[in-house]
């Protein structure tokens, strides 16, 4: 049996269902360019079909990754397919994914269609996707709760009809190891020429069981994995790519399969994820959390220090955490700003977006002297945000907080190019911020998250803030960095209230209304 193991990412698809996590087309081809670093195998850059500006990332991604495949999903009729194909004309590899539920529940229910139309819908949209690549995938949503025996035959036909990658996802991260292993397995006993594709699986984490069942499914014969970057995705989010490249890494005693992975990438695209998509990483997730590799108990140091396997079964630095170091000073000039964010990935457009960005890495380097890659990565992040034409932006602020009293912030704000100067007083300074804020924009919008964590150690690090907003349905995330974390919470509810703005009319894919195949 095949000992490759296919990394599939899909952050830039399902990990953008997470509530508030939408991306730009900048933003995307930027995550896309680290991921092709980390050399995932395949990047699902999208849902075509879903709005223009879906569309449109898909396109540029296929347009600037040249070695991963590029992918784009598409639901199982003729308009998603033909849309999906147009996005990925300009990829050098590229994948269609289509997809149709088969559970009785989602066919009765969500799609109202009888099992043989979904037969047929699966077969038709496979044999349209052949026309346009070698290179298609097929999943049967709800994989989990469907009945054995349609999913093999609607497994069968779609082999039959081009499929090359059969996928079978726990859409609602129902499933257990031990079954899904076990589901994995008889799928590829009983379906007829099994052996020509590749099987592969697509976990949720509703259970918090994601990576365990897929790789449970790998033990059981799958040969690529559906994961995102940090576990982004719907709900409790996708199995997570760092924890399941490095469990195949670590016990290959047990796996014996190799990926394509760079895993000294995987701090680094984590951190660009968690910046763009304002998703913190929580300090004790594997691998990626801040505390991953770090040992606080004294029994636990002392052994470290004596050898450090008696503590450790991964290195810090095979996963990138030793890139963490000091890459830039106030002294770096412009070119060696430039070419260090040309190694992380990132290219200048103009020379005046260059000069913008590098007036605020010499701003940052007054306050702060040692400059790493994750202050590069948010600092990019924060020049693209102001230089995409925000209507609100912060000029200053000042607060005055003083025992015994409830403190007072000044702000003055643009609004379309106009000053405002305002002010309130809240319970603490980031309340009165936001309060002063809200006296202006009066966006009446419902906090639901606010958080602060260090971008790097120490007590001159940059605090990186989420703050997470509702209004009338619709959820953004905003971010904003400092090492004054107060001027960072209003950097970041100001991004927030922009991106209320800014109306996104998409189609979800496992939601919107479904058009059978002509
Ligand atoms: O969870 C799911 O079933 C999906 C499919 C579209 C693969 O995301
Ligand atoms: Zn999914």
């Amino acid at each position: 049996m095949n000992n490759q193991l296919i990394i599939f990412d899909t952050t830039l698809r399902d990990g953008e269902q997470s509530p508030g996590a939408a991306m730009t087309q900048d933003e995307k081809v930027r995550i896309a360019l680290a991921l092709q670093r980390l050399k995932v195998d395949v990047i699902e850059a999208g849902f075509a079909v879903a709005s223009p500006g879906d569309f449109a990332a898909v396109q540029a991604v296929a347009r600037e990754v040249t070695e991963s495949t590029v992918c784009s999903l598409a639901r199982a009729n003729a308009g998603d397919i033909h849309r999906a194909a147009e996005a990925l004309q300009p990829a050098r590899r590229k994948r269609i994914h289509t997809f149709i539920a088969t559970s009785p529940i989602h066919m009765e229910k969500k799609l109202r269609m009888q099992p043989e139309q979904v037969l047929e819908a699966a077969i038709g949209a496979v044999k349209l996707a052949r026309q346009f690549t070698d290179d298609v995938e097929f999943s049967a949503e709800d994989a989990v709760r469907s009945d054995l025996d349609f999913l093999c035959r609607v497994f069968e036909a779609v082999i039959k009809a081009g499929a090359t990658t059969i996928n079978v996802p726990d859409t609602v991260g129902y499933s257990i190891p031990a079954l899904w292993g076990e589901r994995m397995r008889q799928l590829i006993e009983r379906v007829p020429n099994a052996d020509r594709v590749i099987w592969s699986t697509h976990c949720h984490n509703d259970l918090g069981m994601a990576v365990a069942n897929s790789l449970a499914a790998v033990m059981s014969g799958a040969r690529q994995v559906e994961c995102t970057i940090n576990g982004l995705g719907e709900r409790a989010g996708n199995a997570s790519l760092e924890e399941v490249v490095m469990a195949v890494k670590t016990r290959q005693d047990v796996f014996q399969l190799q990926t394509a992975i760079d895993t000294t990438q995987i701090v680094a695209c984590s951190r660009l994820v968690s910046a763009i998509t304002g998703y913190p990483v929580q300090p004790n997730k594997a691998i990626v959390g801040a505390n991953a590799f770090s040992h606080e108990s004294g029994i636990h140091q002392d052994g470290v220090l004596k050898h450090r396997e008696t503590y450790e079964i991964m290195r810090a630095e095979d996963v990138g955490w030793a890139a963490n170091k000091l890459t830039l000073g106030k002294l770096s000039g412009r070119n060696a700003f430039r070419a260090r964010l040309e190694e992380l990935g990132y290219k200048f457009k103009s020379e005046g977006e260059l000069a913008e960005a590098f007036a605020r890495f010499k701003d940052l380097a007054d306050k702060k002297h040692e400059i790493f890659d994750e202050d590069l990565q948010m600092l990019v992040t924060q020049t693209e945000a102001a230089r995409s034409e925000e209507r609100l932006q912060l000029q200053w602020l000042e607060v005055t907080s003083k025992t015994g009293t409830r403190p007072l912030a000044k702000v003055a704000l643009s609004v379309d190019g106009e000053i405002h100067e305002v002010e309130a007083r809240g319970d603490g300074p980031v309340d009165a911020v936001f309060a002063a804020i809200e006296s202006r924009v009066s966006s009446g919008a419902k906090l639901l998250l606010y958080s602060v964590n260090n971008i790097t150690s120490g007590t001159d690090a940059q605090g990186e803030v989420t703050v997470r907003l509702a209004k009338d349905g619709r959820i953004v995330n905003g971010l904003g960095a400092d090492t004054d974390i107060v001027i960072a919470s209003a950097k970041a509810y100001v991004n927030a209230v922009n991106r209320l703005d800014v109306p996104i009319d998409r189609a979800h894919p496992q939601r919107a209304a479904y058009e059978a195949t002509p």
